[in-house]
């Protein structure tokens, strides 16, 4: 889909995207096509089942009046409600209803609606970045996908009075939306084709963005100690990585904030086997690491005036004659042990290495990591929030309210000694899994907290959020990639200004 932007000249042709707010109240385009088109535009507006509320599209084909397309009806409800997240889902639902009306070109005419806050600018750029969010598609392996298949849409044309304020406000969304599909791309592409070396590949690409970028293979480090991240990627072919990605746009003294992500491009679950039924979706437990690399992406697109370094630990979990054995005893980068009672428990192996080594070289101001850790965080919230577990209240409130500003939402979770406790008593200094059966996503996070050596941490348990077997208001079904708008948010909104 190509989009541009324009200066406002009511097209005759193709479809006509125009806007209608609570009570079928016609705005300004809205009321020259209901003249051109003479009164179908408010006819249809006022039909049964059409009440303008936000989101809420109806399409009026080949109308008298217009020499060959379409209107397209779009509500947006009360303007007072009109906010930056509810003009992308409205965005959203007009790229849906543009391609289910097989519309090939289309015009977006935005010319505001009484009682919103956004400027016009930004009601162009957050309408046209939800379009865009929602036309992500996995297409690249279907090599005969019928014509009629394919999504119809080519051109949006978004049109709006000061065009340049909207092309402004839409340069960092554009940017944004390359980060999340980034993500997307590599969170949906199979084991096969993303494991730990060209997932390191593919990090690496971002230099050409000014990030700096360090790619640590196994005998790097092992010399760093790091046997818990080792010993997941033991019974892998496939070399392991540890990935750190440097964009340095604030201030030479400002310490940086640190991303983690959890790598693991593909979890067989190792010698302790997960069933095969299913198991197809471990081609996603690179979730959180897929979050960090679109993050840093986008920051660094859109030249972000801070200091942020993300780091990914990247290895595959397999059984084989040479993979870690249940009763294994691993010892960290940090220096404690842990004994691997599951070997199906490897994300926080490998993000014990990798957290500790993020504070350890770069002493950020905090740290979150993202992983897809825990079967139980979906147990617990199915896929509408991710659990956050925090050491630092300020930091829980700065990432609840970034994922709120975009429709990525967290649950906080709680951590404590009693639960952290239950990781205790075997031969090495931990266990990676706790003796009791409830509880699985705490105690996994309590793993986590004993190699973040203080420094302020959050940890986001993204299992239930990373992927999504159907739709949701601005991602079509299958990666989503939760977190980096989540992040790209909390960096702006704490540490550029
Ligand atoms: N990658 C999984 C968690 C997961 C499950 C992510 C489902 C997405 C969807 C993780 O490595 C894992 O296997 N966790 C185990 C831990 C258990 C062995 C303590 C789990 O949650 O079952
Ligand atoms: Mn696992
Ligand atoms: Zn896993």
């Amino acid at each position: 889909m190509n989009l541009t932007f324009a200066e406002p000249k009511l097209p005759r042709k193709g479809a006509i995207v125009v806007f209608v707010a609570a009570g079928g109240k016609l705005g300004a385009s809205a009321k020259a096509l209901d003249k051109t088109t003479q009164g179908a535009v408010a006819r249809a507006a006022s039909h049964d089942g059409f009440s303008g509320k936000s989101g809420e599209t109806r399409a009026l084909l080949a109308p008298a009046g217009l020499e060959d397309g379409m209107v397209i009806l779009l509500g947006l409800g009360e303007g007072k409600e009109l906010n930056a997240l509810a003009a992308r889902k409205a965005g959203a639902k007009v790229y849906q209803a543009l391609v289910g009306a097989k519309a090939k070109s289309a015009t977006l005419m935005v010319d505001g609606i009484a009682g919103c806050k956004l400027s016009l600018g930004d009601q162009a750029a957050n309408l046209a970045y939800g379009a865009r969010l929602r036309s992500y598609r996995f297409d690249r392996y279907l090599t005969k996908e019928a014509a009629d298949k394919k999504p119809s849409l080519g051109k949006f044309s978004v049109m709006v009075k000061g065009v340049a304020a909207a092309r402004k406000a839409y340069a960092p969304l554009d940017a944004l939306a390359e980060g999340v599909d980034l993500t997307r791309d590599l969170v949906s592409e199979p084991g096969n084709v993303i494991y730990p070396k060209t997932l390191a590949d593919e990090c690496r690409k971002l230099s050409k963005l000014g990030v700096k970028v360090e790619v640590l293979g196994e005998k790097q480090m092992e010399k760093l100690g790091m046997g818990a991240l080792l010993g997941v990627g033991m019974g892998s072919e496939r070399e392991s990585f540890l990935v750190t990605m440097q964009w340095s746009g604030g201030g030479k003294t400002k310490k940086p904030v640190a991303l983690v992500g959890k790598g693991v491009t593909f979890d067989t679950g190792g010698i302790s086997i997960k069933p095969s039924a299913g198991m197809e979706e471990m081609k996603w437990d690179m979730g959180g690491s897929g979050a960090v690399i679109g993050a840093m992406h986008a920051l660094a697109t859109r030249k972000a005036k801070a200091n942020v370094v993300g780091v990914v630990g990247l290895v595959e979990n397999m059984p084989s004659g040479t993979a870690q054995r249940p009763g294994d005893i691993v010892t960290t980068m940090s220096g404690q042990t842990i004994e691997v009672l599951n070997t199906d428990a490897e994300g926080r192996l490998v993000l014990a290495d990798a957290l500790w080594y993020t504070q350890d070289r770069f002493k950020p101001q905090l740290m979150i990591d993202l992983a897809t850790l825990t079967g139980a965080i979906m147990v617990a919230l199915g896929s509408e929030h991710a659990g956050m577990f925090a050491s630092d209240d300020k930091l829980a409130q700065g990432l609840s309210a970034a994922g709120e500003a975009v429709g990525e939402l967290l649950w906080r979770m709680p951590l404590g000694e009693a639960y952290d406790k239950q990781l205790d008593g075997g031969p090495a200094d931990m266990a990676n899994i706790s003796a009791g059966r409830w509880g699985g996503s705490i105690t996994a996070a309590q793993l986590l907290q004993r190699f973040t050596n203080g420094v302020p941490w959050a940890h986001l348990d993204i299992a239930g959020t990373a992927w999504s077997n159907k739709a949701k208001p601005l991602m079509a079904k299958g990666a989503t990639g939760f977190g980096v708008q989540l992040l790209d948010r909390f960096v702006a909104d704490n540490f550029e200004s």
